[in-house]
């Protein structure tokens, strides 16, 4: 009995994280323009504008997350702060790296 629960927690888990998943990417999209990285990154993250930028589309999710944290933190894309006024936090980064990692490249 006990082990029956355990499975059904395990599946409602695994079940609320991929919706969780989804609305991050939907909600990274909104947030790749509105703190305007598609400015620099192209709309699609795949078409870098000007000089700026390098493709993002289809990165590791992971890798895109530590290395906007990092630059945001060491202020290589200090216009990203100009423009916005405020970084975008944490939870946000994720969202944007989840929504970049699904786009094809
Ligand atoms: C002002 C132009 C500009 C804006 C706006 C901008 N970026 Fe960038 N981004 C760059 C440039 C230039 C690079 C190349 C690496 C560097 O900074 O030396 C880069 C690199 C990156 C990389 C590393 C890519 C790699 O191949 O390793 C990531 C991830 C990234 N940007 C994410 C973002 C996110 C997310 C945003 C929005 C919050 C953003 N950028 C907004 C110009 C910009």
């Amino acid at each position: 009995m006990k082990q029956k629960l355990a499975i059904a927690a395990a599946l409602f888990c695994a079940q609320s994280l991929s919706v969780q998943a989804d609305s991050n990417v939907s909600e990274g999209k909104e947030l790749f323009s509105q703190f305007r990285c598609a400015e620099c990154h192209g709309a699609d993250a795949k078409k870098p504008v000007g000089k700026y930028g390098s493709v993002l589309a289809g990165m590791n999710t992971d890798d895109i997350f530590l290395k906007t944290k990092k630059f945001i933190e060491s202020k290589s894309h200090e216009q990203v702060l100009q423009g916005c006024g405020e970084p975008p936090s944490h939870v946000q980064i994720k969202k944007m790296s989840d929504y970049l990692s699904t786009l094809p490249k």
